[in-house]
């Protein structure tokens, strides 16, 4: 298939790597135009130019007012519309609900959640003036389900996820669709970076392939994730083929949490 997203202008936040940039790439192939807005302006230019003339790059720290809305300015500028905003750029984290700081907390919530917000908030005025609009948020299974590490990435990943219902109600009159993605496990940058660390649902120890099959066991399909499975639920819920899902957290887990 081609022109899923003919004549459409998307926003990806996040979109310097991993989900981001394959979901950007996605969305150009299929005919959007697309800002690809990233805390990391270099990562962000490159997705740009591996896309080609039809993408701009952005620098955006999305827990930051006035970066969101300057972003979604240039948007607007350069392309004209926002008919779909990616809202997945987010940080992985460790730690427990004793040992957490205060600023460790704050600083995920900043992101991963507030980040969200403010991106439909400067989105949505665009949307509901044209009477049209698809949000995706960036959620993830730990908005679904207790899992051990990381309690303030699963509180952000959880409001995302009340976000969306919220937005879907009172948007949806207005023509505005809004719904959370909820991944297991996808191979990214990100989930290298958690793995390294020590933190996350695989612990510390073992080799890299050890701490990957530990990482698929959870998920009865029996692998984990890729960043093109993800980037296909995206495309499908930014283009008209999803127009009548909206409040929606879809499971993107390879059954993970239907066990
Ligand atoms: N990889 C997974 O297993 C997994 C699972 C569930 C959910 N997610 C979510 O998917 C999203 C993308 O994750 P990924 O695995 O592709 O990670 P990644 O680290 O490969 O990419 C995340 C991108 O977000 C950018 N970013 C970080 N903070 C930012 C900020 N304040 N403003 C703008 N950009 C910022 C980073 O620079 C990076 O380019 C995240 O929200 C993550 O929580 C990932």
């Amino acid at each position: 298939m081609a022109d899923r997203l003919k004549g459409k202008v998307a926003i990806v936040t996040g979109a310097g790597s991993g989900i981001g940039r394959a979901t950007a790439e996605l969305f150009a192939a299929e005919g959007a135009r697309v800002a690809c807005a990233d805390v990391n302006g270099d990562a962000a230019a490159e997705t740009a130019r591996l896309i080609g003339g039809a993408a701009i790059g952005c620098r955006v720290d999305v827990s930051v007012p006035g970066d969101v809305e300057q972003m979604v300015a240039d948007t607007v500028t350069k392309f004209g519309a926002v008919d779909a905003l990616y809202a997945n750029a987010g940080v992985g984290g460790s730690g427990n609900a004793i040992d957490m700081s205060i600023e460790e907390w704050n600083r995920m919530i900043g992101i991963n959640l507030t980040g969200v917000w403010l991106s439909c908030k400067y989105a949505l005025p665009h949307m509901v003036k044209a009477g049209r609009g698809s949000l995706i948020l960036q959620s993830s299974v730990r908005g679904l389900v207790g899992i051990p590490a990381l309690p303030h990435y699963s509180a952000a990943k959880a409001g995302v996820i009340g976000l969306a219902r919220q937005i879907a109600v009172e948007y949806g009159p207005k023509g505005v669709r809004c719904n959370a993605i909820c991944p297991g496990t996808i191979m990214t940058p990100l989930v290298e970076g958690v793995w390294r660390a020590g933190g996350g649902i695989v612990g510390a120890g073992g080799t890299f392939e050890e701490m990957k099959a530990r990482a698929a066991a959870p998920h009865p399909i029996g692998r984990i994730g890729t960043t093109d499975d993800c980037a296909n639920l995206a495309l499908f819920l930014a283009s008209d083929e999803s127009s009548w899902i909206t409040g929606v957290a879809v499971p993107l887990d390879g059954g993970m949490t239907a066990a």
